[in-house]
């Protein structure tokens, strides 16, 4: 039996004393009798506290120089290689990821410390011409102060790094508040980052649910001891972020969800479309912010590929997640009865396949194949909705789970209209081997991230990342693009003519014979 670890909010570095909202347990969802963790709640107050004390170590932060900032992220990227095989097995014993996964997972935060740490050698800003002569312009990236960083459970390590890693490199101070139910995960990530060499205060992980921290982000707001918020979680908790931060001006980055479509060309390779589908919409249980929301199939191939496909789903290995299967089990309980309402969403007119029942996998509802005991964890059959059509609900409600829906298009015009219809723009693919759909298909979708010949999930750590319309408000994560979240432009103008030099009117003109014309033959 493995330990039950003891976590708690670390401000400046120390664990707070006592638990304002209480203690939770967490649970291995593969193995429920298993306590991974009892972790004590912070409330507003603890997250107003965290931001105060981000908000007084900001200025010294900032004027480390950013290739010693690097540094920084440098340290961070070993420590978290050299622990690499401990916090897999962690986030595999806290979520049920495959353990596959979880490495790939700890991997994608090893990959955002390599990008940044040397973007501290980089942070570009610009020399620009003046209209003026003996003036020079400049433009140079400011932080932007305290970054408040609220992350989803289903990558709780990847997906904070992508805010952590960049907004310390430029500067910020961060105050970390992760997914209720994954604070060992959290605790441990907070560790790495705090043996990294950055100042106690420049990183504050707060651990508390949801509303707390909602009433925390108001008042630090209204403290005017928070500059920015990051968040990934749900479209309906990223609206309300949203207007809170616009009553204070600010502009958060959101990453929301997704309804990806994979869209199947009659010229695609079926093979590789139904692998790219199966990894796509049951990978990780379906519970990825880019995971496949609806196939859209040519009708000249759906019934070809619904065979192969159902039949790769048939024979996929589910279980125990220490072990290579192509899912375990569900993150937590409360994934669960989300999961459980949105099978209601199945009509008359759908056709199901997939497995040998629907619901939970149990001993009196069982999956042929299944690795392991499933008695023991939160396992759910895997689900193929064929016959999905525009306006069902499933065909525009997010489900993150093992469900796959599947629709029929003649033209692609259809194909497109079915891929846009729920209002999401996360990613997409596209399954042909004719650039012109290709390129038809990226200029048409609504989503910030296409695949071509690849599943909807498993983009790299170094391109931007984010999506539109109900996926987010346009901000993207990632590669050079995230800066712009973590940093402010300042232009700065010098002039050492030694007089005044007044823009647009002082400006020397050249004479050009404007009325000039060739002469016509
Ligand atoms: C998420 O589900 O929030 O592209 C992020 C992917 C992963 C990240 C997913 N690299 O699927």
């Amino acid at each position: 039996m493995i330990a039950t670890r003891t976590v708690t909010s670390l401000l400046d570095g120390r664990p707070i004393e006592g638990a304002p909202v209480g203690t939770i347990t967490i649970p291995n969802p593969a193995h429920l009798d298993e306590t991974v963790a009892e972790a004590t709640l912070g409330d507003a107050a603890t997250f107003l506290d965290a931001c105060s004390r981000a908000e007084a170590a900001q200025p010294a932060w900032a004027r480390v120089p950013a290739p010693v900032r690097g540094r920084a992220i440098q340290h961070l990227g070993r420590l978290v290689e050299d622990n690499l095989e401990a916090l897999s097995q962690l986030i595999t014993r806290e979520i049920g990821k495959p353990i596959r996964e979880s490495r790939g997972e700890v991997q994608e935060v090893v990959d955002t410390c390599n990008f940044f740490l040397g973007e501290g050698r980089r942070l570009y800003g610009q020399t620009v011409p003046s209209e003026m002569p003996d003036k020079q312009l400049f433009t140079f990236r400011v932080p932007v102060g305290v970054a408040a960083v609220v992350t989803a459970g289903n990558f709780p390590v990847a997906v904070p790094s992508w805010y952590v890693v960049p907004a310390l490199l430029c500067g910020n101070t961060v105050v970390w508040k992760p997914a209720e139910y994954t604070p060992a995960t959290a605790e441990a990530f907070a560790q790495l980052i705090l043996h990294a060499g950055i100042p106690r205060g420049a990183f504050q992980l707060v651990l508390a649910d949801g509303q707390q921290t909602f009433e925390g982000i108001e008042r630090a707001l209204d403290g005017a001891v928070l500059d920015k918020v990051g968040f990934t979680g749900s479209s309906e908790v990223g609206r309300r972020i949203g207007e809170l931060c616009g009553r204070h001006l600010q502009s958060p980055c959101l990453e929301l969800g997704g309804k990806n479509p994979l869209v199947v060309m009659p010229d695609a390779d079926l093979d590789l479309a139904v692998e790219g589908t199966l990894f796509s919409g049951f990978g990780t249980a379906g519970q990825r912010c880019t995971s496949l929301g609806t196939a859209i199939v040519h009708r000249d191939v759906h019934d070809d590929f619904m065979g192969r496909f159902t039949k790769a789903v048939t024979d996929a290995p589910i279980g125990d997640p220490t072990k290579d299967v192509l899912y375990g089990p569900m993150i937590s309980a409360r994934f669960c009865d989300r999961f459980e309402r949105w099978l209601e969403m199945i009509r008359p007119h759908h056709t199901v396949s997939g497995s040998d029942g629907i619901g939970r996998i149990t001993g009196a509802n069982p999956r042929t194949g299944f690795v392991g005991d499933p008695e023991e964890g939160l396992y759910y059959h895997p689900i193929i909705v064929d016959g999905v059509t525009i306006d069902d609900d499933l065909n525009r409600t997010e489900t993150f789970g093992p469900i796959v829906g599947v629709a029929s298009f003649d033209s692609f015009d259809q194909a497109i209209d079915l891929a846009n219809a729920h209002g999401y723009g996360l990613s997409s693919s596209i399954y042909t081997n004719d650039p012109l759909h290709v390129f038809r298909f990226r200029e048409r979708i609504s989503a910030g991230m296409v695949s071509v010949n690849n599943s909807t999930s498993g983009a790299e750590a170094h391109l931007p990342f984010g999506g539109n319309g109900r996926s987010g408000n346009g901000s993207r994560q990632s590669g050079i693009w995230v800066l712009d979240q973590f940093t402010r432009w300042q232009a700065m103008n010098w002039d050492y003519s030694g007089h005044l030099q007044r823009a647009q009117m002082d400006t020397a003109d050249l004479d050009a014979d404007r009325g000039f014309r060739l002469p016509s033959d």
